[in-house]
């Protein structure tokens, strides 16, 4: 295909049944899920342990078999045109397989040789220098940190440079240094053009680095837009107010605003955006009596969001 695709990735109607075994009866780990991600996209796929995030990419890595749907890849259907969709993208599992007794080195090599990717083309020492590893290069892969190993992983999914990565939990177990500068790696592989899907629990990274979000529950997709879009879902948000002195009753001209007593001299607001009520409130506290000291306002973060969609019930956001 010469013309690149709009989509990198497509899953369409994807249903996964993992047969019962060892006294389990069956799961349905996916039940007909389907979204697209654009090519170029930095983009994250976010759930609770269990909701199906690692099962979606073992799919497409060919690890697992799908019950139903179809899955393309850089406009390849795994099905049909299996090799030219394998050559399309790199896959780093969440689980660390590296073969102990090779070492970094090796493991690209092999790598490489896999793809059939002549000696003279092979970029070996330029990945190990990508991923940090290239003091590494001659360490048995047993030598190496879980931090490191997760880096060789890495290194190993881009030996046949492909158009897009796949990182299920591409920082878990990482320190924060690490963690950091492997986003940094990530970051720059997406603005040279390369489309990045990931998985993490770390909600935080995902929201500074990612600007399409996915949220999966259950084997369902309960979400899947833009961060600011996923952001504004919540509408509300928490104006703390601090007083200068101690007040036995919340001032009447307050209630109306249903505040939070926090302290004697703290009340905590839940606002609404865009309806009025923040200029409400705004103009009723110079008239209530007290005089006020502090103020403070927390947005609601991915987490917010996140917890609000991945709940079993959906909840209040506490104040
Ligand atoms: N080989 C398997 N056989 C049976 N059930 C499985 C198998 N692999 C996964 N499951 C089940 O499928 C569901 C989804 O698992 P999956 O590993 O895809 O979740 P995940 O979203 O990647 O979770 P985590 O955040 O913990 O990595 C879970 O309930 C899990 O127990
Ligand atoms: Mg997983």
């Amino acid at each position: 295909m010469s013309v690149p695709p709009d989509d990198a990735i497509v899953i369409s109607s994807i249903s996964k049944v993992y047969r019962a075994r060892d006294g389990q009866g069956k799961h349905t780990a996916l039940a007909d899920v389907s979204f697209a991600v654009p090519r170029g996209a930095m983009f994250a796929l976010l759930g609770p342990n269990g909701a199906g995030k690692s099962t979606l990419i073992n799919i497409m890595a060919g690890l697992v078999v799908k019950t139903a749907g179809r899955v393309t890849i850089w406009g390849y259907d795994i099905d049909t045109d299996g090799r030219q969709a394998r050559r399309a993208i790199g896959i780093v599992p969440q689980e660390l397989n590296l073969d102990p007794f090779f070492t970094p080195r090796e493991t690209l090599d092999v790598q490489a040789g896999y793809y059939g990717i002549p000696k003279a083309e092979r970029r070996t020492d330029e990945i190990l220098e990508t991923v940090g590893l290239a003091d590494k290069a001659g360490a048995y892969a047993r030598t190496l940190s879980g931090g490191m190993r997760r880096r060789l992983l890495i290194a190993k999914a881009m030996v046949h440079n492909p158009h897009i990565l796949v990182l299920d939990e591409p920082t878990a177990g990482v320190d924060v240094e690490l963690r950091q500068s492997l986003w940094e790696t990530i970051r720059e592989m997406n603005a040279h053009g390369q489309t990045i899907m990931l998985t993490t629990h770390y909600l935080e990274e995902a929201q500074d680095n990612c600007e399409t979000i996915a949220i999966m529950r259950h084997g369902e997709l309960v979400a899947c837009e833009s961060r600011e879009s996923l952001l504004s879902r919540l509408s509300e948000k928490v104006v703390t107010v601090r007083f200068s002195e101690d007040m036995p009753l919340v001032p009447e001209a307050l209630l109306p605003f249903a505040p939070k007593v926090m302290d004697a001299r703290t009340l905590a607001f839940r606002v609404r955006r865009g309806d009025g009520e923040i200029p409400a409130l705004l103009t009723a506290l110079p008239t209530c009596g007290a005089t006020v000291v502090d103020l403070s306002t927390v947005e609601p973060d991915l987490e917010d969001v996140f917890l609000r969609l991945t709940r079993e019930d959906p909840v209040v956001v506490p104040i």
